[in-house]
């Protein structure tokens, strides 16, 4: 049998076997040719693989509210792969949703020692000035630092409740000597990612968090404590159509009428009334049993259920939480050929690097193409290996036609590797002095995307 494949979100070491990944953690992968409008990522396969992507793109397409959240963790320098990250951000903000976006200086005291004052200025002068120049609109984006959005902190430590210690070692390789603070970030993490879903950030509706595939054990980490909270929960029934049951927990009990009747009886009255301008036929519904079966209903009004029976729940007094979607996207190979990583200069490119350093990067960059020129000319170079290439396909170059024929073109051995290299120079340069120029014009701006309490 194939070993297992960790994923761990603090590792430098990264699997890159992405169909293992989907298919060992339960991930689905992502049609692009399905999505309406795709995004750039999505289009050149970059992003492979979602969790209910499906329920943020309903919203979208029925004009209902949805959010994007991400996180940055205050401590080195922007590189290009955190600009990808906001240019999915971007495209997500483009289709209608509102940007939510957590400083992690939290995080980034108690796992790296930097302190809030430090996180706090290299947050906005290494990233989130860069993000203005990214063209987010600074109506519908919200920046946050977890040290001062006490909710996030407060849910990480209520929710904690809905996990222990076995689930934790599970997810994350934790072991008795893990220290403690690295055990609560997931869990304050969990609170970033939640809290836009209540009332005073927003109120109920789809959050989809676009991250690298080694954040996803946060995913799985907050969907299960997210569902553990949940009072209802709609399953495929056995007969056919839907089934609505409730999961009674300590906080629940009395509003369920647990041990009264009538209050119960009133309780499986109100889901009914609930779901009934949505057009089923019939509800078959047995407090005894503890259930309500529709017959009428399919998979596909699943989702819509869900969000109704949310809401009943908050009027109940429950937190009605969905769990949130999630996207992810492959790696870019480092400059080196070797893992990018912002503790290896020369694996990246940050965002203040200089022209003349972008440029001798790109040129010293790990290569597809031949030995020698002789060998080019007849066999052809390996876009795929070559890190030019893949820079302008992961950041610099927007158009499709021009990366599909480039890539023929070097398979042909018609393009040679310092030819494939200054091609992506041009672009680089193009797109770095562009950015330098909005960022300048944009400053102005930053504080427009702090949210009052960051301010
Ligand atoms: N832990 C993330 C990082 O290391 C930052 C982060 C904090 C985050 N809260 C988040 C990312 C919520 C996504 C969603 O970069």
């Amino acid at each position: 049998m194939a070993s297992e494949v960790r994923i761990d979100p603090w590792s430098s070491a990264q699997s890159t076997d992405y169909s293992r990944i989907i298919e060992q953690f339960g991930i689905t992968p992502l049609d692009a040719s399905s999505i309406h409008d795709a995004s750039l990522h999505q289009r050149r396969g970059i992003v492979f693989a979602h969790r209910d992507l499906d329920v943020v793109l309903d919203a979208r397409d029925s004009g209902k509210p949805f959010g994007v959240m991400t996180g940055l963790m205050p401590s080195g320098q922007m590189h290009l792969g955190h600009k990808m990250v906001i240019d999915q951000v971007r495209w997500f903000q483009q289709q209608g949703g509102d940007v939510t976006i957590a400083v992690a200086d939290l995080e980034s005291n108690a796992t790296r020692g930097v302190s809030l004052a430090d996180a706090r200025s290299i947050a906005l002068e290494e990233y989130i000035s860069n993000y203005v120049a990214m063209g987010l609109d600074p109506n519908r984006t919200n920046i946050y630092f977890q040290s001062s959005r006490s909710i996030t902190q407060k849910l990480g430590f209520t929710l904690g409740k809905k996990t222990n210690l076995s689930e934790m070692e599970a997810i994350y390789g934790f072991s008795g000597d893990t220290n403690l603070a690295h055990v609560q970030a997931p869990l304050v993490q969990a609170g970033d990612i939640i809290h836009p879903q209540l009332d005073e950030y927003g109120g109920l509706r789809p959050i989809v968090v676009p991250v690298g595939v080694d954040q996803d054990p946060h995913l799985r980490l907050t969907r299960g404590i997210v569902a553990k909270t949940n009072w209802f929960n709609v399953k495929p029934a056995k007969n056919g159509g839907l089934v609505i049951g409730l999961s009674v927990q300590d906080e629940n009990g009395e509003a369920l009428g647990q041990n009264d009747q009538q209050k119960k009886n009133q309780v499986f009255a109100d889901i009914c009334a609930e779901l009934t301008d949505l057009g089923f036929a019939d509800f078959l519904s047995n407090p005894k049993h503890g259930s309500v079966h529709i017959p009428s209903a399919t998979i596909k009004d699943r989702a819509n259920i869900r969000m109704r029976l949310l809401a009943l729940e908050r009027k109940m007094g429950g937190m009605g939480l969905l769990q949130p979607s999630s996207t992810y996207h492959r790696f870019a190979v480092g400059l080196t050929g070797d893992k990018m990583s912002s503790s290896k200069p020369k694996t990246t490119i940050f965002l203040n690097d200089s022209p003349e350093l972008i440029e001798k990067k790109i040129k010293r960059a790990f290569s597809g193409g031949q030995a020698t020129l002789e060998e080019h000319r007849r066999l052809g170079g390996d876009p795929e290996k070559d890190v030019a290439f893949q820079y302008m396909m992961f950041f610099f170059e927007d158009d499709d036609d021009f990366l599909r024929d480039t890539a023929a073109s070097y398979r042909a051995g018609t393009i040679l590797a310092g030819e494939m290299k200054q091609l992506c120079v041009d672009r680089a340069l193009e797109w770095m002095n562009e950015h330098a120029e909005l960022k300048a014009q944009n400053a102005h701006l930053v504080k427009d995307f702090l949210a009052p309490d960051a301010r």
